[in-house]
């Protein structure tokens, strides 16, 4: 199968409506999108990616008015949360109607619903008559693609279409929060909006949910994931340096040159030290310096703040395999 890169909306829809895969921009990562009312259509992004079909996926839908033909018994937390942040960079675990096929949730009674802010998707959505279940548009366990080269890169030849909409703003996943009857909001996954905003808006904190590693309920939540073929370590880069000064080092770092030690390639997340811009550089930084066949990157830990947070959570993950 040969894969098209564009732009052409029509295109897209005809695809999905014939119940194939388009790998879609959002402000987030780019999704591998399918008809989420066609178990036929989903299980081919399972294949796709090589996805566990026990890893449930998100469903994108065009508005919060129409994620509601998909879900009930919405707590009104999850309204307020939706009406500061959607569309955006926040996924909502909740109760689900039986439009949505077991596929999709891997038989759990939640769906996870977000409404994208991208104006190419936006219009997509809205052209359909269905909800787009998409997981991020990589191979199961690597970078997620912020770009559609990133897209093209790995998944040439199994998917038709992919569109083009520049680069992803954010450059981190959505997070995601569940909530429980108390209207507590549950944090499962850190990502593109920062838990300071959402506690900002709910006036509490929100609570970490514990992930079990045997039984994630997040591939988010899996060790090992993200991760560049590459050794990666994070940490203080002047102690890491000294365990490798003999091998191809590869630095990515905030702002911070530690030009007093040698590294193979340097690459700086943001020079002015802002945690915005290093999110929408990390993962195309990764794949760059994953391509340079160095021995290990070596990454400086972010404050954990804001997006600093999101970034640490994705940066551990990709060296855990390696530990
Ligand atoms: O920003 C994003 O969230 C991107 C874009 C494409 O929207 N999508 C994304 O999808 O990161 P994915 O599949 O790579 O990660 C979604 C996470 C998975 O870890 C999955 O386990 C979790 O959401 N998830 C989906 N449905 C769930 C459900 N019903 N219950 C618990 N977790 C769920
Ligand atoms: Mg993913």
């Amino acid at each position: 199968m040969e894969t098209i890169v564009g732009t052409n909306i029509a295109r897209a829809k005809e695809i999905l409506e014939q119940g194939s895969l388009v790998a879609i921009p959002t402000e987030t990562v780019y999704g591998l999108a399918a008809n989420a009312l066609k178990p036929e259509a989903v299980v081919k992004i399972f294949e796709a990616k090589n996805r566990p079909q026990f890893n449930p996926l998100i469903v994108h839908c065009k508005s919060w008015a129409s994620a509601m033909d998909y879900t009930q018994d919405v707590p009104a937390i999850a309204q307020q949360l939706a009406e500061h942040f959607s569309p955006g960079a926040i996924t909502f675990l909740l109760p689900k109607k039986n439009t949505i096929p077991d596929i999709v949730t891997a038989g759990s009674d939640l769906v996870a619903i977000r409404i994208p802010n991208h104006p190419m998707s936006l219009a997509l959505l809205s052209q359909v008559d269905f909800p787009l279940a998409a997981p991020s548009a990589n191979p199961f366990g690597y970078i997620s693609p912020t770009s559609a080269a990133h897209v093209l890169d790995s998944l040439t030849g199994k998917i038709e279409y992919i569109l083009d909409g520049g680069n992803a703003q954010i450059g981190l996943e959505s997070t995601i929060v569940g909530f429980d009857d108390q209207e507590e909001v549950l944090l499962h996954r850190v990502g593109g909006v920062a838990i300071e905003d959402i506690e900002r808006v709910i006036g509490k904190k929100v609570i970490f949910v514990q992930s079990n590693p045997n039984k994630p309920q997040s591939s988010g939540q899996l060790k090992s994931h993200y991760a560049p073929h590459t050794d990666l370590l994070i940490g203080d880069i002047a102690a890491l340096y000294q365990q490798f000064s003999d091998k191809k080092i590869g630095l990515m770092s905030l702002s911070n040159l530690y030009p007093q030690l040698h590294f193979a390639h340097r690459l700086l997340l943001s020079p002015s030290g802002n945690l915005a811009e290093a999110a929408q550089n990390l993962f195309s930084f990764l794949r760059q310096l994953d391509e340079l066949d160095l021995d290990i990157i070596l990454v400086e830990k972010l404050p954990n703040e804001g997006l600093g947070r999101a970034i640490n959570d994705r940066l551990n993950r990709a060296q855990a395999i390696y530990k």
